[in-house]
């Protein structure tokens, strides 16, 4: 286990596990916690021992309850921010992690918090959970990436809904709207999550990258475009195994 101001890393069977770790502040994400993220994401992205990462919550309470906002004050200017964002882009970092990437959301999960689940490619949910964006309620808007991966995942409708009026929504919503896979009792969260992981880590890691990568670059293009992509990796993927 590799401790972090704000995370925990641990490596087991091929399986990593992040988990958000300020469970005092509900794993609220502030400066620390961007940095941390950025060296975590950095190590799995280049670690062929890591075939598939779960990011889970610390505390009963949240997954992760937003930005921190006792550092709304005492944030970096825009323009120190800018700068920053420009040199550490930790958001493009994590859509650009070639292994699968699994959230198990529990409690809270909040602005920030709903942006690092939509990063991850499937997400379970304990019953006990709540979402919401409230970023617009406090005149700002999302900066993680939630403007993109939210319409991207749930439709351009109900991410609106969201993202506008802020309405809270359970963990059987998020079901029913595609926002996260399953729904579980949360004394089986970890296990479910686990399940599906174990599941990943035993197919050939190369075939689950190149379909990872089919699916998510795949929706950045045109269908046409997709379908080359597809056929290149089916190629690549051949040429591989025939060596
Ligand atoms: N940033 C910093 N600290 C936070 C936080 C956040 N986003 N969310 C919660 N905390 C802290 C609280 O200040 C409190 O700290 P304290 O014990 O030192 O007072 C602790 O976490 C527990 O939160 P609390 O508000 O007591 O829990 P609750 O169950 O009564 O309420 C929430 C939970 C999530 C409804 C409430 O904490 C909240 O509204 N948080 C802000 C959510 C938000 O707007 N996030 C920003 C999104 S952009």
């Amino acid at each position: 286990m590799t401790d972090f101001d704000t995370l925990l890393y641990e490596k087991q069977d091929g399986i990593a596990y992040v988990t958000l770790n300020r469970p005092e502040a509900l794993n609220a994400y502030n400066i620390q916690m961007r940095d941390d993220l950025y060296q975590i994401l950095s190590a799995i992205k280049d670690d062929d021992e890591v075939l598939v990462a779960i990011f889970k919550g610390a505390g009963k309470k949240a997954f992760c309850a937003g930005a921190d906002l006792s550092e709304f004050l005492s944030a970096p200017s825009p323009v120190v921010a800018r700068q920053v964002r420009f040199e550490r882009d930790v958001w493009r970092l994590f859509l650009n992690i070639p292994q699968p990437l699994i959230a198990a959301l529990h409690g809270y999960v909040l602005g920030s918090g709903i942006e690092i689940a939509l990063c991850c490619d499937i997400r379970i949910a304990s019953e006990d959970s709540q979402f919401g964006m409230p970023e617009v309620d406090l005149g700002i808007i999302p900066a993680a990436g939630g403007t993109q991966t939210l319409p991207r995942t749930v439709g351009q409708g109900k991410a609106l809904e969201m993202l506008l009026a802020n309405p809270w929504i359970s963990a059987e919503e998020a079901y029913h709207i595609g926002l996260v896979n399953r729904v579980v009792p949360i004394d089986e969260l970890l296990k479910a999550a686990e399940e599906i992981a174990k599941k990943i880590a035993s197919c050939n890691p190369t075939a689950v990258r190149y379909a990872k990568q089919a699916v998510v670059r795949g929706l950045d293009q045109s269908l046409a475009e997709g379908l080359d992509l597809e056929k290149r990796l089916v190629s690549q993927l051949r040429a591989l195994r025939a060596k």
